[in-house]
């Protein structure tokens, strides 16, 4: 049984050699040996109180707590930021390219403008899930341009605070996909 372990925002979270799990898995444990950062953007410290009708009841604080707890049953670790800085965000990405393994980001509203994330996430040369909590496709037309999604391995939006543990689910499923499609044949 896994145990849950809070650290505070920013903190990496990693588990046990047990929690990782059996030896078969680890392989796959090994391309994941840093930890996914978790990037998220302008406003989002605000989730909770912020037009609850689109973002939900939950905190940011609830939301680390879910992702932290998630990470961990899959032998993941993660370090959950959020800036309402775009420089800051971009020194993040630049960091993660040989600080991290994997990216997962909400860059709220820099999403639909930010040239400077994008080049950031092109450079960091990693695996990245976009991340939205609503649908942006159901909102206003300017939110369904994404400067993050060329850069991104995979886009979820619309299933609220769910929608981070299923970019940790893809990458768990990309990092042991790809360590199957390295196996030598025959
Ligand atoms: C958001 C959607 C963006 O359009 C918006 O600017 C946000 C949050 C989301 O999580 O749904 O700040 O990224």
């Amino acid at each position: 049984m896994n145990t849950l372990r809070i650290a505070p925002i920013g903190a990496a979270v990693r588990p046990t050699a047990a929690e990782c799990g059996d030896g078969r898995a680890e392989g796959r444990h090994e391309a994941m040996q840093k930890p996914v950062y978790v990037l998220n953007g302008p406003n989002l410290n605000m989730l909770g109180l912020r037009e609850p009708h689109i973002y939900g009841s939950e905190t940011l604080d609830d939301v680390r707590i879910m992702v932290e707890a998630h990470a961990l049953a899959l032998g993941m670790t993660v370090n959950f930021r959020q800036s309402n800085i775009e420089g800051e965000l971009v020194n993040w990405i630049q960091e993660a390219r040989s600080g991290a393994s994997a990216i997962v980001l909400n860059a709220g509203a820099y999403t639909h403008t930010s040239i400077a994330i994008l080049d950031a996430l092109n450079a960091a040369e990693l695996p990245v899930v976009e991340v939205h909590l609503s649908n942006v496709y159901r909102r206003e037309r300017f939110r369904h341009r994404s400067f993050v999604s060329p850069a991104a391995l995979g886009v979820i939006c619309g299933f609220g605070p769910t929608g981070y543990l299923m970019a940790l689910d893809g990458l768990k499923a990309h990092f042991g996909a790809a360590k199957v499609s390295r196996a030598p044949a025959g």
